[in-house]
């Protein structure tokens, strides 16, 4: 079974990334054969700034390798090392209605926000198909958000087999059990563009102060607090053991346990945490050409299984 998913580039992974989605990516290797990749043409769409760009890709890897990619078994590669990603995506331009393209949501979310509407947001859905269809791949792990992604792309694998015979596997999705939205340090979900993460891979002083400055009610030492409306809690109970996470509950209720404390407990717990990935990742820092030795590998090991359904397609319509 092949498994596929693809991310975009950007920015300082935060613990929320983590446990939202990077951990399951790491977990699903166990399950079939994955083809991660890195996917810098899908973030032209935003035009990024040329050099940020480039070593985003490389930080993406640096990060997913750190995190539980292991390279002997999982494909990383970055997209547009294969471009007949490319090609592909001009052939199922033209068994892709306009009218499938106009209802995406996240081509009207981008509008709203601003985005002009460049035919690259527009047609993201069928580079995207693109992307699952070129590697026959069986399984695509995606957040919720890209359902209706995945739904186009089963759409335009079924017309275009149905025009030209069965050259495509259809994909499933596999969206996650429905994984706890992480809070950030001012209880709105984690994210980027709220500015309330909590990075993975900071240093020390940074994170705990961040950490000391997680918004709480304002109860004093002495008071009992209520921990199942607390951020330090929500947080704590992603690293704790159960164990743990009751013996913090218990103190909460039972008053003389301040939110320093808790928060200090929190730190100590998630620096312990990530401890084996911020040494994973120092090691890697310091050995970048294995980083695109990796990367490398990936790509020409993706463009075997690229060139075989390209061979198949070109003959399906026609081309050489
Ligand atoms: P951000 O909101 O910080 O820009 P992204 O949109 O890049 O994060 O998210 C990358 C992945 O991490 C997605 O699969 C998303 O579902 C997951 N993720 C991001 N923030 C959280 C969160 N606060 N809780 C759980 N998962 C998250
Ligand atoms: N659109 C996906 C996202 O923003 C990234 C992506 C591109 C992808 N191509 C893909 C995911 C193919 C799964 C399969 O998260």
């Amino acid at each position: 079974m092949r498994i596929l998913t693809g991310i975009q580039p950007s920015g300082t992974p935060h613990i929320g990334n983590y446990f939202g989605a990077m951990r399951q990516i790491a977990e699903i290797q166990k399950k079939g054969e994955v083809f991660l990749f890195i996917a810098d043409f899908h973030s032209l769409t935003t035009s990024p700034e040329p050099d940020a760009l480039r070593k985003n890709v490389v930080e993406l890897a640096l990060n997913y390798l750190s995190c539980g990619i292991d390279s002997e078994k999982a494909v990383l590669f970055r997209q547009s090392d294969v471009p007949q990603v490319c090609e592909l995506m001009w052939i199922l331009n033209n068994v892709t209605p306009v009218g499938l393209l106009e209802r995406a949501h996240s081509y009207k979310d981008k509008l709203a926000k601003g985005f002009a509407p460049n035919n690259g947001l527009f047609s993201y859905p069928v580079l995207m198909a693109a992307d699952i269809l070129l590697y026959k791949s069986d399984l695509v792990p995606v957040g919720k958000d890209q359902k209706q992604h995945l739904e186009i792309t089963r759409d335009l694998a079924i017309k275009f087999n149905n025009q030209y015979g069965e050259i495509f596997t259809v994909p499933d999705e596999l969206i996650p059990e429905e994984v706890a939205v992480v809070p950030g340090v001012d209880g709105q979900k984690m994210s980027k563009s709220y500015n309330n993460t909590i990075p993975i891979f900071g240093k020390e002083k940074e994170i705990r102060k961040t950490i000391m400055n997680i918004v709480t009610d304002c109860k004093g030492l002495e008071e009992p607090k209520d921990p199942d409306h607390c951020n330090v809690v929500a947080l704590y109970k992603l690293v704790a053991t159960p164990d743990e996470l009751e013996e913090m509950k218990a103190r909460y209720r039972a008053g003389n346990y301040g939110y320093g404390h808790a928060k200090q407990a929190l730190f100590e717990k998630l620096w312990a945490y990530f401890e084996p990935m911020r040494k994973r990742r120092a090691e890697l820092e310091n050995n970048l050409d294995y980083v695109h030795e990796v990367l490398r590998r990936g790509a020409e090991r993706a463009a075997v299984e690229a060139d075989k359904t390209m061979a198949e397609v070109r003959k399906a319509v026609g081309l050489r």
